[in-house]
């Protein structure tokens, strides 16, 4: 496809319908993706210095005037969603599902070719080398972590590859769209293959992740076509079904949870502004110092960082522990030894080890690292994010205190974790405070009864973007 002032439909949203075709006439003009020329707003903003931008986003975030998707199911009733209503997934109206299984019926051929792209732009395969340079280029300057712009974060490559490739990735699910001219990577989607259990039904699914626009072409419909083009390598692998999360409200979540955080150097944390209720109002730092205080020395016996030795032990532990809700992942050893065995500034993980040698607990925590941006002592924050919590035998709050004397002596500032799984059991006791942020749960093509309950779902973010729910 050629022609730069294209229709709706060359860029991918084959299947919208009338309404496409009523707005045809002034979509043609908004959704070329021009990466400049004089009048194109987003050049005049580029053009000026990093921190005229930011004041300008701080400004537009104040006043409410920021895009992004709905932060409420209120307010996203009363928006319509044109992309997301041509896709299998149950809409934002419907009433809770009581039945279970896929909204559309496995196709019976896929689509071959690609999907369009305006003219000046190609798909492109990742590049996992030159460490992943390209990637963590476009991430790093355009997934924003904070909408007011004071913070991005920051993926190393080791992290991105970690993420990218578990056991059975395949290369054409990490879809990359460059620009012709100077073959900058400006929107990225990725898919990784992962077994769930869904209620009773186990599905290989995908576990869509990664989702980024380049700044500069935002609000030009590139991320319909992202996700069409994602869902077709999909479908091509015989794989109807895919699990994402997102802060913003689509139709329609599945579930949703809401992040805490337990401070683990409040000083810092007051410094740089970090939304967490417990270091609001009058907090001083002196108090919150003291509030905050931890253990010196981790409590439980037997405590120790998990070996390649431990894989087939952790792998038993935690298919157990995930056999009591509805919708968990199903690991292979393979998959427990990428996802959990410990890797430098990626992924930590501890075992518990009985006096007679057996596992009788775990606890993992991945690492998240964040610019701090305009801040004229802090550059980084570092937050240790809950994968799993286990335990057979030590209390869990016992567990997870030791956990957090372990990631703040390794140098983290933050400990954030979802009120999901058994969670809410040591929020309150171990200080953590209510953060700002809902993450929301999503199935593509699968219809089965929301999860309302929170004290009924057990999600842990990132790898397993998935939901568990207590039987
Ligand atoms: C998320 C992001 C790709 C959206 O880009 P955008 O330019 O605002 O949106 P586009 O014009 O390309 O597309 C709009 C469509 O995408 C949908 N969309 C926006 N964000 C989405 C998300 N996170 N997941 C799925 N769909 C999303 C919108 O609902 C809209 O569809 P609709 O017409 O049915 O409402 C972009 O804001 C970005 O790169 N943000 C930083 C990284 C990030 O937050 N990624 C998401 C992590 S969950």
């Amino acid at each position: 496809m050629t022609d730069s002032n294209l229709p709706e439909k060359n860029l991918g949203e084959e299947n919208s319908g009338g309404l496409k075709k009523r707005n045809k006439q002034k979509k043609s003009k908004e959704d070329a993706w021009k990466l400049d020329g004089p009048k194109d707003p987003f050049a005049m903003l580029d053009a000026l210095p990093e921190e005229k931008q930011q004041e300008i986003q701080r400004a537009l975030h104040l006043f409410s005037l920021g895009k992004g998707l709905p932060r409420t199911l209120e307010e996203a009733s009363r928006r319509p969603y044109p992309f997301w209503d041509t896709q299998p997934v149950p809409k934002l109206g419907d009433d809770n599902a009581t039945t279970h299984g896929p909204i559309e019926v496995d196709k019976v051929s896929v689509r071959e070719e690609p999907y369009s792209l305006p003219q000046g732009f190609s798909w492109a395969p990742l590049d996992l080398g030159d460490p992943l340079r390209e990637l963590c280029a476009l991430l790093n300057e355009n997934y924003m972590e904070e909408d007011d712009n004071t913070s991005r974060f920051d993926f190393s490559p080791e992290y991105l590859l970690w993420a990218l490739c578990p056991p059975g990735w395949l290369p054409q699910w990490h879809c990359g769209v460059k620009v012709n001219g100077n073959q900058k990577l400006v929107g990225f989607i990725a898919a990784v293959p992962t077994n769930i259990r869904i209620y009773d039904t186990e599905k290989r699914m995908a576990q869509v992740h990664f989702l980024c626009v380049h700044k500069k072409l935002r609000s030009k419909r590139m991320t319909p076509v992202l996700i069409r083009e994602v869902t077709r390598r999909v479908n091509l692998q015989g794989v109807y079904q895919a699990v994402y999360t997102a802060s913003g409200v689509l139709p329609k979540p599945v579930a949703t949870c809401r992040y805490w955080h337990r401070s683990l150097n409040p000083r810092k944390l007051i410094e740089v502004n970090f939304p967490i209720s417990s270091l609001r109002g009058n907090m001083t730092v002196q108090r919150a110092l003291k509030l905050n205080r931890l253990l010196e020395a981790p409590k439980t016996a037997g405590l120790r960082p998990m070996t390649r030795g431990d894989v087939k032990g952790v792998h038993m532990l935690l298919q157990g522990y995930l056999n009591k809700y509805h919708l968990a992942p199903v690991l292979s050893q393979e998959e427990v030894e990428h996802w959990l065995l410990p890797r430098e500034n990626v992924i930590d993980t501890y075992v518990v080890e009985s006096s007679a040698g057996v596992l009788t607990d775990f606890v993992s925590f991945y690492t998240m690292v964040s610019r701090v941006l305009n801040h004229p002592v802090h550059k980084g924050l570092k937050a240790a994010h809950s994968l799993y919590c286990v335990s057979s035998s030590t209390p869990l709050p016992d567990l997870m205190e030791d956990t957090l004397f372990l990631a703040k002596s390794k140098g983290f500032d933050v400990f954030t974790v979802l009120d999901l799984m058994e969670n809410t059991s040591f929020l309150e006791k171990l200080k953590f405070g209510i953060g700002d942020k809902s993450l929301h749960y999503y199935l593509y093509n699968w219809r089965c009864p929301t999860i309302g309950l929170k004290m009924k779902i057990g999600f842990t973010k990132n790898i397993f973007k998935a939901i568990w729910i207590e039987v």
